[in-house]
């Protein structure tokens, strides 16, 4: 019996934010200085399992190869803080393939933490409730504390490491949503979201509006949702995002993710809007685009952008579970 609970597996899938988190208000706990809501996609997962070893340090492999010392080390630290939340003191061995491809233009940190998380859950039997695993995964990664709960899902931002969690909204809405990724480049961003949060909360003149702006922004999708507002809800997460990406441009010194193709395709959105098509950007820290569409429109879209944006390829998401142990 104890066999079979080892071997299990734990899935958790990407998450893509309509409400942005930018910005944290304590670095070590990543407690973030607002909530945030996302939707959990279908298509891109981490699967990881956990096993207890006797060894003093961690090993980690990621897609079937052992990790280096140095590109260990995020995870290493994270199980060290997962050790000290839960007094242990056994290491592990970690496996973890991606089915995440760098090339699909999401990143893998949200679904990576929130299945470690889980993972070790399952191998210490620790019996942790999802919303536990919320704030185990927040520890790793602040979008990974999403990643737990399927569909329409909120991150309250919380005061501690203890109120600091995320909770479905809706994990199963019937709601005619697609998201087509369009991807831009595969390169690593070469400013990381956590110096971009920090850059933006100390130097941008526009920060001390953003969590006012956040918390109405965040009343009324919730209404949309409730209501099945695609359009409301279309509006609101792309006013969200380019709000987020004005304090990038608004930073002292300014930087942007954005790369020309990014511009390019926020037109061709907007060109599509205008002829009554069923469709608008979200982006995150990185120039890949995330088109919001619906089923009706997501095929028009596609071919749209790849007639018209050179060298772009693209991916279909749906809405998507919460993790699964497998
Ligand atoms: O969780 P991090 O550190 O990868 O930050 C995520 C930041 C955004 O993706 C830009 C926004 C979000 O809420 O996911």
């Amino acid at each position: 019996m104890r066999e079979q609970i080892l071997t299990r597996i734990t899935r958790a899938y990407t998450n893509i934010a309509l409400i942005k988190y930018w910005g944290k208000k304590d670095q070590r706990l990543k407690l973030p200085q607002t909530n945030s809501l996302s939707l959990t996609l279908d298509k891109f997962y981490t699967d990881t399992k956990a096993e207890v070893i006797d060894n003093d340090v961690d090993i980690i492999s990621l897609d079937g190869k052992i990790l280096d010392d140095k590109a260990a080390k995020r995870t290493r630290n994270y199980l060290d803080t997962v050790r000290n939340m839960y007094n242990l003191s056994q290491h592990f061995q970690i496996e973890s393939v991606n089915h995440v491809p760098i090339s699909a233009g999401f990143a893998s940190s949200a679904s990576g933490f929130a299945a470690l998380a889980g993972s070790i859950n399952e191998c210490l039997d620790l019996h942790l409730t999802r919303k536990e695993l919320s704030i185990l995964a927040r520890n790793g990664s602040g979008s990974a504390s999403r990643s737990l709960f399927g569909g329409f899902v909120e991150w309250h931002a919380g005061h501690s490491n203890e109120t600091s969690f995320a909770e479905p909204i809706d994990e199963d809405p019937n709601i005619d949503l697609v998201i087509l990724s369009v991807v831009v480049s595969k390169q690593k961003k070469s400013v990381s979201s956590t110096i971009g949060m920090e850059l933006s909360v100390k130097t941008s003149p526009f920060y001390s509006n953003w969590s006012t702006l956040v918390a109405s922004e965040l009343l009324e999708i919730k209404q949309a949702i409730a209501q099945r507002d695609l359009t409301k809800i279309g509006e609101i997460a792309e006013h969200n995002a380019l709000s987020m990406h004005a304090l990038t441009l608004s930073a002292q010194p300014p930087f942007t993710y954005f790369a020309p193709e990014t511009i390019e395709i926020i037109q061709a959105v907007k060109h599509l809007r205008q002829q009554g098509t069923f469709a608008y950007v979200t982006i995150d820290a990185g120039p890949n685009v995330k088109i919001i569409c619906n089923n009706n429109s997501v095929n028009h879209v596609n071919d749209y952008i790849t007639q018209h944006i050179k060298n772009v390829s693209t991916f279909e998401a749906h809405i998507g579970k919460g993790i699964q142990y497998i």
